[in-house]
């Protein structure tokens, strides 16, 4: 039975007081620090629902180790390759100001680490704290390398929220039988949708509910009367997952690692890529006494998915008490239908930030350049004398404005920063579609989509406005789209069209959530806006990993600004080559 607790050694008492001379003026020089990890890549044959696979880990673990950091702080992971796969890692949500050369997404940023290579990804945590996620950022390795991200707030500063007793990662993720790797390659051969997981997990362990798995099952100790700080972390490949504990409520008081006004809510939605941290108050007259935590996902698609429950349990007491074998499912939390698309709504709606004179809410007032964009499925012709598995012996494909983006061989950052852009991108990608539709409707007879490398580029600080307009071609579908190298605010959201003349009347510019991963409502659309304070090429993607494999993603340059502050360094000299 393990209780989590996150241990966070302090150097601090050896630093010399001669330093304070120079620092203490200045908190954030006084108490940061750096921190030093190695992340190993190697094989390892895990053993989940009686299946044993080969698959990729981090220092032989999954999820693999929490990062643990506090808000100033700079971070050096050395990441070394021991496989044959090529590797890299996002550090997702960071928002790596001027540090491009350590996002991390593959062919983007960098060219992935070779086998027997290593990078250091360095990089400085800058005006964020809470939780935030690491991953693989090359094909679906993320299935099984991918862990928490934890950033404490400074040393001198304490949560905007009651002091809780303990804090726990609540990492959930998906199982596969096979080796994930093997599912998106048949599927992209095919052209049909890739085979469902079998299983969800709450660190790494399916629970009882799924056959072969009653000793894999997480355990949360807990004693009563106190406060619990559960940091969630959807690190699921393909699907958001409602999560809720029975008999106890959850106090929402961050998202992405940005602090929100606090919200009670029985059930709680994670897009993949998303967190969020949640107080929970433990119950002052349970002594001995078990409850069940429970994940599973929500899906409007049409395509299938895996309607399975992970659960966990949450254990109060020394004694283990013997759950009964009939009944179970009498213990498990009531969770909202699997296409609950108004609660859905309606939780996204109670996120707002704290916007407060601490944490002030920067929303950009006025908008320099605004982008329309449709996000959703289409269609890929299938190649000569082949036979597909997709819609109508098509390909299934994927595109924002219709364009499927197409990664290069090279790292775009790198051909941006050296001036080669020729043959490697274009920037293209237009900024509204070129033919207009009822994306909401019935959708078009062609549902073919272009295929490029095509970018948007973006003068240094201008402030933006994204519409993400979601289609029913092939099936309406929430889309969690996810930005690199930024936070935005989410203003607006609403069902069927965007409609720019009534719709952003209904903007909130006060305080909307700020987050780096905005669910685009099924048949809907959703609006957020951010400065482009930060150069350098920025991926953003569906975090639904089979979309992402199909082409939903495109990316950003934001350029250089005139104070030498304001530019993209060069990159290390570690930086791997193609
Ligand atoms: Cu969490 Cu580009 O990903």
């Amino acid at each position: 039975m393990a209780s989590f607790h996150l241990p966070l050694r302090s150097s601090m008492a050896a630093l010399p007081v001669v330093l304070c001379v120079l620092s203490c003026f200045l908190p954030e020089l006084a108490f940061a620090k750096t921190r030093h990890y190695t992340f190993n890549i190697r094989y390892q044959n895990v053993t989940r629902l009686c299946h044993t696979v080969k698959v990729l880990t981090v220092n032989r673990r999954l999820p693999g180790p929490p990062l643990v950091a506090r808000e100033g702080d700079r971070v050096l992971i050395k990441v070394i390759n021991h496989v044959a796969e090529n590797v890299t890692i996002h550090w997702h949500g960071v928002r790596q100001l001027r540090t491009g050369w350590a996002d991390g997404p593959a062919y983007v940023t960098q060219c992935p680490i070779q086998t027997g290579q290593a990078y250091t990804y360095n990089f400085t945590l800058k005006g964020q704290r809470g939780t935030l996620l690491w991953h693989a950022h090359i094909s679906w390795l993320r299935a099984t390398i991918h862990g928490p991200i934890i950033i404490l707030p400074r040393r001198n500063e304490s949560y905007p929220f009651e002091k809780p007793h303990r804090e726990a990662p609540i990492v959930f993720g998906e199982w596969f039988n096979v080796d994930p790797e093997s599912v998106i390659q048949q599927a992209l051969q095919t052209g049909g949708g890739p085979n469902v997981s079998d299983a969800y997990t709450i660190n790494g362990l399916p629970g009882l509910l799924y056959n072969c798995s009653s000793n894999d099952t997480f355990k949360l100790k807990v004693k009563p009367g106190k406060t619990y700080l559960l940091r969630l972390i959807n690190a699921a490949l393909n699907d958001e997952l409602f999560f809720s504990i029975a008999n106890h409520s959850l106090t929402v008081v961050d998202a992405d690692a940005s602090y929100v006004k606090p919200f009670q809510t029985d059930v709680v939605l994670l897009s993949p890529g998303q967190t969020s941290n949640v107080l929970l108050k433990t119950n002052p007259n349970f002594t001995n006494a078990t409850f069940f935590m429970a994940a599973r996902p929500y899906a409007t698609g049409q395509g299938t998915f895996d309607n399975s429950t992970t659960v966990g349990i949450l254990h109060y007491g020394h004694s283990s008490i013997p759950i009964p074998a009939t009944g179970i499912a009498s213990l498990i939390p009531k969770l909202p239908a699997i296409n609950d698309t108004n609660f859905v709504f309606n939780f996204s709606r109670k996120l707002r930030s704290l916007a407060n004179a601490k944490f002030p809410a920067k929303v950009p007032q006025t908008v320099d350049r605004k982008f329309f964009l449709t996000v959703g499925l289409g269609t890929a012709p299938c190649p000569n004398n082949a036979t597909c598995q997709g819609p109508n012996g098509t390909k299934f494909a994927a595109s924002i404005n219709n364009v499927s983006f197409a990664l290069p061989s090279t790292a775009l950052l790198q051909a941006y920063f050296s001036r080669r852009a020729n043959g490697v991108y274009r920037t293209d990608l237009p900024a509204r579609p070129i033919f207009p539709f009822n994306y909401t409707g019935t959708p078009p007879n062609n549902t073919f989509v272009s295929n490029s490398t095509s970018l948007v580029v973006l003068p240094f600080n201008a402030s933006v406005e994204v519409v993400l307009q979601g289609t029913s071609i092939l099936g309406a579908e929430s889309h969690p789209l996810h930005l690199h190298g930024f936070n935005f605010y989410i203003v607006g959201e609403g069902f069927g069209n965007f409609d720019p003349n009534k719709d952003p009347a209904n903007f909130n510019l006060v305080d909307p959530v700020e987050r780096n991963t905005a669910g685009v409502p099924t048949g809907g659309w959703v609006a957020f806006r951010f400065f482009a304070d930060n150069p350098g090429v920025w991926f953003m993607h569906c975090h639904l990993d089979v979309h992402t494999s199909w082409g939903l993603r495109m990316a950003w340059i934001v350029l250089d600004g005139p104070k030498p502050n304001q530019k993209l360094p060069p990159p290390p000299a570690d930086l791997p080559k193609c």
